[in-house]
């Protein structure tokens, strides 16, 4: 990953009107009466076009069936899920002897493509046993359109291999990559310290009222603009 792509044919305006964004909270928004969804508050994201009706569903684990309700409440259907790593608790799976539902559930509901970075795809398949015929590897730089929305995909590895962020209309949905405070550990299978440092400096460069939307809530505010996170986030002193 060299740098950041170049979105500068986006119009923004047209965009922002028609951009249907949702954060939800693990434990509270969803999966309400789950200890564990409850203690390792993950977010999840929903982002779509409100015009023509169609989302994707970013990280959906611990009730899938319930976050395909809340959308199709709004009058979204799902259409995707884009997943930003492998760990069970943002696609599923098995975690400290429990098991965490995740998009293997979300596709007996919904029959649609999943969205892995390369690098991450047969460890997906490894933690969810979702097969070839739903994952759709990705690169870095790549453009998911959904209705009238760009969404770009950036390869951000170090927390995993094929960690990625996804950037869509002045927002940065960071995964396990960058928290408000901090950032992915860099000590599990597939981490890698070096990488991460490599990362953390390329979204070091993404414009400053971009704002932070993570994949856990670690702080009390759940997002902020990436000026004041590098400004103020330990991760990016002295890169
Ligand atoms: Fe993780």
């Amino acid at each position: 990953m060299t740098g950041l792509p170049d979105n500068s044919h986006d119009n923004p305006s047209d965009v922002s009107d028609r951009l249907y964004f949702r954060q939800l909270l693990s434990g509270k928004d969803f999966a309400a009466d789950d200890q564990l969804a409850a203690q390792m508050v993950n977010f999840v994201y929903a982002i779509g076009d409100r015009q023509t009706g169609e989302c994707v569903l970013v990280d959906p684990a611990y009730a899938p069936g319930e976050l395909v309700d809340i959308v199709e409440a709004d009058g979204m259907t799902v259409g995707g899920v884009l997943a930003t790593h492998y760990h069970p608790d943002h696609v599923g799976g098995s975690m400290m002897g429990l098991s965490i539902a995740g998009i293997s559930a979300l596709l007996e509901r919904v029959d649609c493509p999943i969205h892995v970075q390369a690098d991450e795809s047969e460890w997906v398949a490894k933690t969810t046993a979702v097969g070839d015929d739903h994952l759709v590897s990705h690169s870095s730089g790549d453009v998911l359109t959904v209705g009238a929305v760009d969404i770009t995909l950036l390869h951000t590895p170090g927390h995993t291999p094929g960690s990625q962020c996804f950037l869509v209309d002045g927002r940065l949905v960071a995964g396990d990559t960058l928290f408000l405070d901090g950032c992915g550990r860099t000590d599990l299978p597939g981490s890698n310290p070096a990488q991460m440092v490599e990362s953390l400096r390329t979204l070091a460069t993404v414009p400053g009222d971009t704002i932070l939307y993570p994949g856990h809530r670690y702080s009390p505010a759940a997002s902020a603009p990436m000026e004041h996170v590098v400004a103020e986030n330990w991760v990016f002193q002295g890169l």
